[in-house]
């Protein structure tokens, strides 16, 4: 077994080389390691001075998160840092790749820090719902001042060596691998006869006391809900009002309160199922395709949109539209987009050309999509048509290109069926805007080859989105888990809930936006046109909302049209549209309901057990492979708040039990609607948690 670090000597430097695949995370035995090489280099007569460096792709990524939660094994990353500071011969960092959370607090323990070029630093505890508990807070101010170490600390950005270094908290950018940038700078401070420079030792600068307060009031504002980034204001602020140990003991006091929040909890459950989510039995070890051309099918906002973020990220692009017209319309509106990301910085004026003039074809014949790799047809939802495309999408497309749907509810295995080739047939359901919005469903069909669902994988990984495996219902699994708690947001309004009264409670909880707000920015004519087509299928028994048509049949569709729930004669400053209550008490009158009081716990109760009670029913039916896949859904493409690690994580922390008696109460008043999942049922029975079905 490899030592965690290793311990070298060159040319009178001893070299600590911190060896932990894959990112250098500082576990226990790292902490000890460095312990043991700080010491052991401290008392060889033959080192002059330290460097510690980082094996592998990166310096280190941060404390070990793995380990969060359970109880600390010593020596713990403050100490390790504080004895590192007060070495008797000079230490240098010399970092690469990414130098993270406590690998950045090592370094600045370290008394000078050197970079490659390429390499970034960052403190992102606060995206953990922690803060930097091993001296970041206290020592990054003295480097860099109040106001850079509170933007790097409250938003746990990674900045450049370049910015590093123009913000004085890297000493140097030197060419080559990180053991020569090291040894040369370091060999370079024993010439000069440069001595330990601890960073404790450097006296904060001067700043203006209102700017703690300005922070924590602008951080609250941007990060709503959220406990640590207002605690990291409070530890920065330590540093500029206590000496350096009694800020330390500060930062550590925080840090502990943060590490044992629930919010410190959802989020280190969000960062490992993000990273989980794509691990699947099923594409393990299966190459996938290679796609460097893909096709689109329609250029309405969603195949624009796919279009778009397909050549931001390098892909060539032929969309088929059906008139010379919605050609010319489907070009301005992905030549729109790109010029947004022109006015945003993030693209400049000669790439948008090159994208647009040689990177997108827009055509009328699908023999133009003769060479695509994949093919992704975003139409009108509307079986028929979806044949009609994939029937031509069959004659046109070379052996082994990928035909994709991007449906977001009709039957793929049925769309296959037309092919003479079902196993190259899957669903990529993306959400809109679909340059934006990071979330992909790659819906498996009944006869999608393996390697075609390794091929969606690849594909979201290239286009920077989330992928996440479902299987085929109405609606996979978000949409299918979205219409029951929207069904569930109806009929607490038809039981005497105003919509503003449910969207502020949602609010509270920690979404963006609440669920009739989303309705009005997504158009009320499509919840319409849903419930249209779902009509003909309905139980006698289910209680759809009439409101809503109503509304719909005023031509009020929401943000587009000026008014839906909400009135938008002032977009920035909408406000309850003052008619729909008149329609919502018809609707409650001709069903004989006599409107009760709902409290914000009330509406919170009932929304999440309705969203968690249809999520395990998509786990047990096999939809959602994982209860992770389901978080990662909600927390990429509906809102769900992040520190809360995903409805079936809030489900867990909340505890089973609670929210199956909550289903069983509220079914007392609606068996129809209010059916527990056997699966939780199960789970309840057992004493089991969602997350032990997480593998
Ligand atoms: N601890 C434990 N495991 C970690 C880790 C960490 N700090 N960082 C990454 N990993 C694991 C990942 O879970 C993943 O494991 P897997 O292969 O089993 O799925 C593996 O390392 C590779 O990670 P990524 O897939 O994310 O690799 P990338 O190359 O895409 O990204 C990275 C690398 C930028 C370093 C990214 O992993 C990252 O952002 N890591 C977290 C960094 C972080 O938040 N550090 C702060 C930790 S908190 C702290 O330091 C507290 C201190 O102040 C006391």
């Amino acid at each position: 077994m490899t030592e965690p670090v290793a311990y070298s000597v060159t040319d009178r430097i001893a070299v600590l080389r911190v060896q932990n695949p894959p990112v250098n995370a500082l576990s226990q035995a790292v902490r000890a390691g460095l312990d043991a090489g700080l010491a052991r280099a401290l008392a060889d007569d033959g080192a002059d001075a330290i460097l510690i460096l980082g094996d592998g792709r990166t310096f280190i990524a941060g404390a070990d998160i793995s380990e969060f939660g359970k109880p600390l094994a010593a020596p713990g990353l403050p100490d390790v840092v504080n004895r590192i500071e007060a070495a008797g011969k000079p230490v240098v960092a010399a970092l690469h790749g990414t130098a993270l959370g406590g690998g950045l607090e090592v370094a600045l323990g370290a008394h000078y820090r050197v970079a490659v070029p390429g390499a970034k630093v960052g403190l992102p505890e606060v995206l953990l719902g922690i803060l930097p508990g091993a001296g970041g807070t206290q020592r990054t101010p003295r480097l860099t001042g109040a106001e850079a170490a509170l933007d790097m600390i409250t938003t746990g950005k990674h900045i450049s060596a370049t910015e590093a270094l123009r913000i004085g908290l890297i000493d140097a950018i030197e060419d080559g691998s990180p053991e020569e940038a090291g040894l040369r700078f370091t060999r370079r401070l024993l010439v000069e006869g440069a001595g330990p420079r601890p960073t404790r030792g450097i006296a904060p600068a001067p700043h203006d006391p209102a700017l703690f307060d300005a922070w924590r009031a602008k951080v609250a504002a941007k990060t709503r809900g959220q406990i640590a980034p207002v605690t990291c204001v409070d530890a920065v602020e330590a540093a500029f009002t206590l000496p350096f140990d009694a800020g330390l003991k500060r930062e550590r006091e925080l840090f502990s309160g943060l590490m044992a929040s629930p919010q410190r909890e959802g989020l280190i459950h969000a960062f490992f199922i993000e990273r989980k989510v794509g691990k699947l039995p099923e594409i393990a070890g299966v190459t996938p395709r290679d796609v460097a051309w893909i096709g689109v099918i329609g250029g309405g906002t969603m195949g624009a949109g796919i279009a778009a973020a397909a050549l931001l990220n390098g892909l060539s692009v032929t969309l088929v539209e059906q008139t010379e017209a919605a050609r010319g319309a489907a070009h301005a509106r992905i030549a729109g987009i790109l010029g947004d990301s022109v006015a945003r910085g993030k693209l400049t004026e000669p790439a948008r050309d090159t994208l647009l003039g040689d990177r997108l074809t827009c055509v009328t014949e699908y023999a133009a999509l003769a060479d695509a790799d994949l093919v992704i047809e975003a139409a009108f939802e509307d079986m028929a048509v979806k044949k009609t495309i994939f029937t031509a999408l069959d004659q046109h497309c070379k052996p082994g290109a990928i035909l994709a749907t991007n449906t977001s509810y009709l039957d793929i295995n049925e769309i296959a069926a037309v092919t003479a080739r079902p196993g190259d047939v899957i669903g990529l359901h993306f959400f809109s805007p679909a340059h934006v919005m990071r979330l992909l469903e790659v819906v498996v069909a009944e006869h999608t080859a393996p390697e075609v669902t390794a091929t969606g994988f690849a594909l979201a990984k290239r286009l920077k989105k989330v992928a996440v495996r479902a299987g085929v219902c109405d609606g996979f699994i978000g949409n299918r888990i979205l219409a029951s708690y929207r069904m569930a947001a109806d009929h607490m309004v038809l039981e005497g809930a105003t919509p503003y009264a449910i969207d502020a409670a949602m609010v509270d909880f920690g979404f963006a936006m609440g669920p009739f707000a989303v309705s009005d920015l997504a158009g009320l004519d499509i919840g319409w046109a849903t419930r249209k087509r779902l009509a003909p299928l309905r139980h006698p028994n289910d209680r759809i909302a009439k409101f809503a048509d109503m509304m719909c049949e005023e031509g009020w569709f929401g943000r587009k049209t000026g008014r839906g729930f909400y009135d938008y004669t002032d977009p920035k400053r909408p406000v309850p549209n003052p008619q729909v209550a008149a329609m919502i008490d018809a609707d409650r009158a001709a069903r004989g309901i006599t409107p009760r009081a709902f409290t914000a716990e009330d509406i919170q109760r009932r929304y999440m057990a309705a969203m968690i009670n249809e999520a395990a029913k998509v786990v047990g039916d096999g939809i959602a492979a994982r209860p992770l896949d389901v978080d990662v859904t909600l927390l990429y493409g509906y809102g769900f708040p992040r520190w809360r690690g995903g409805p079936m994580k809030y489900a867990d922390m909340r505890g089973l039990p609670s929210i199956l008696a909550d289903i069983e109460a509220f079914a007392q008043d609606d068996p129809h609607f209010w059916h527990p999942a056997p699966l939780l049922t199960d789970l309840v029975a057992r004493g089991a948690s969602f997350d032990s079905l997480n593998g």
